[in-house]
């Protein structure tokens, strides 16, 4: 019964969707979903875009509560076709920027970026493992992530941002979107700003969180 109601409700978003990404097919644009066969699950998970009204929503309470969008530099931790680095400008964010570890995704993402007129000189785009980012992170002060990869590479990636906050003292916050790993921020010592339920109707198993991070120790700075 739940898989019904579950169909049934989500027909109105499913038709939104289905005709807003046939404009941008129309267009030239590929945001489709994607698993690159170039790279396994133990270093990274595939692409699906986030959602936007779950982004929109989380970025406002940041920018109402901790950081305002115009003092924001966004970093999306595993931009795919870059959905999330197009909205982030549509929010107003001056500064975007992100890692991808897909090349062929990396590609897509310049292409869909010029089609819709969203190249920008200051948006530092890096092809690689976002474990492997360093100095790159100083000049950003909002991470992003939607599950894009496992523990391993997780806590390394921690680690550089935390290195780089040490480089740069800053205020500083991670967006961790379906936040399936949060233990691991949590036994690392991070502070849990603020905690979001994400309630999907008629799939409880569905059901997640939306979180946001810094680190104790900088938070102040
Ligand atoms: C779930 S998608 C999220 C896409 C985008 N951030 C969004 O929210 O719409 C995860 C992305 O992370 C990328 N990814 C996976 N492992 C990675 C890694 N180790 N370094 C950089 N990017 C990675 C994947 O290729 C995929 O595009």
């Amino acid at each position: 019964m739940n898989k019904i109601l579950y169909f049934i409700f989500n027909i109105p978003c499913r038709i939104y969707w289905k005709t807003k990404n046939t404009i941008l097919k129309w267009r030239g644009c590929d945001f489709a979903d994607f698993r690159d066969p170039s790279f396994e699950f133990d270093i990274g998970y595939q692409y699906r875009p986030s959602r936007v009204n779950d982004f929109r929503w989380i970025m406002r309470k940041i920018d109402s509560e901790f950081l305002p969008f115009d003092q924001m530099s966004f970093f999306d931790a595993g931009f795919g076709k870059g959905a999330i680095l197009i909205e982030t400008m549509k929010l107003g964010i001056p500064a975007v920027g992100g890692v991808e570890l897909s090349k062929n995704m990396y590609e897509i993402c310049r292409k869909n970026l010029k089609i819709l007129g969203r190249e920008k000189e200051n948006t530092k785009l890096y092809q690689a493992n976002a474990a492997d980012l360093t100095k790159q992170l100083d000049d950003f002060n909002i991470f992003y992530m939607f599950n894009p990869f496992p523990e391993i590479v997780l806590k390394k990636f921690m680690q550089n941002i935390i290195d780089s906050i040490k480089r740069k003292p800053r205020k500083f916050f991670v967006v961790y979107h379906h936040a399936t790993l949060h233990q691991t921020f949590q036994d690392a010592g991070w502070l849990l700003l603020y905690n979001r339920p994400i309630k999907e109707r008629f799939k409880p198993e569905y059901d997640t969180y939306d979180k946001i991070y810094t680190f104790e120790n900088f938070s102040d700075e």
